[in-house]
């Protein structure tokens, strides 16, 4: 790790003029979508992956990891998983999660509170039909967050499994996605001196609020 760590500043001066104005959009699903569609166009790194924060209720663990948004519907953010993965067993337990969109290049961050459930079988099927057949393959292979003894284990299965499914491969019912039905969005947009904008969106009896917060 760099020595000099403490030293790393940014001052964030390019996007001065992107920062949010009293005109930004009064719906948060639209906002998010058009910072989402720019973070594409501007081809920032793997636009789409963020970060998914789950409670682990027995410990009262907090933990997170990245994972792929794959759709934006009906205001919900779906992304796709092993349903007995330690993220799955956190949601059956503590629906409430977190979702943090980070886009450096534009000096922007989304934070995301929701309640997360599964999505519809036929969508988890529609999805998995889309996927090329070695990813198919590999989320049957895989049981997520489980010991493995050794990569050998792996890669055997999946030798049986490509056997095993000579044609179409079907959905591991252990395996779908998860909608997050937001309840709280806050839009960070760098700016100069660490003057940053920030604005939240609380929904409140059905109703979006929103408001500026300090840096
Ligand atoms: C860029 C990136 C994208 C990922 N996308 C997914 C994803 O869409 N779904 C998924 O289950 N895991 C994805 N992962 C792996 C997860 O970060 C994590 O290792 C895995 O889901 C197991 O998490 P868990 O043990 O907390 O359940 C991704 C990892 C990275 C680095």
């Amino acid at each position: 790790m760099s020595k000099h760590i403490d030293r790393l500043r940014d001052d964030h001066k390019e996007f001065g003029l992107n920062a949010l104005n009293d005109a930004f959009e009064k719906d948060p699903i639209k906002a998010f979508q058009a910072w989402f569609d720019e973070a594409c166009s501007s081809e920032q790194p793997e636009p789409n992956a963020f970060a998914l924060s789950t409670i682990n209720k027995a410990s009262n663990q907090p933990s997170s990891r990245i994972v792929y948004l794959k759709e934006l519907t009906k205001g919900s953010l779906v992304f796709y998983t092993n349903y007995e993965s330690d993220k799955a067993k956190d949601i059956q337990n503590s629906p409430n999660v977190g979702a943090l969109f980070f886009w450096p290049g534009l000096q922007r961050q989304i934070r995301i509170q929701g309640f997360a459930s599964k999505i519809t079988a036929q969508e988890s099927d529609a999805y998995f039909q889309s996927r090329p057949r070695s990813s198919q393959i590999g989320a049957w292979a895989s049981d997520q967050s489980r010991h493995l003894s050794s990569r050998k284990e792996l890669e055997d299965k999946l030798e049986a499994l490509n056997k095993k499914f000579s044609g179409d491969v079907e959905r591991p019912p252990f395996w779908g996605g998860y909608g997050i039905l937001p309840n709280r969005f806050e839009f960070w947009q760098g700016r100069p001196s660490r003057l940053h904008d920030r604005i939240v969106f609380d929904k409140v009896n059905g109703v979006w609020e929103s408001y500026r917060i300090n840096p």
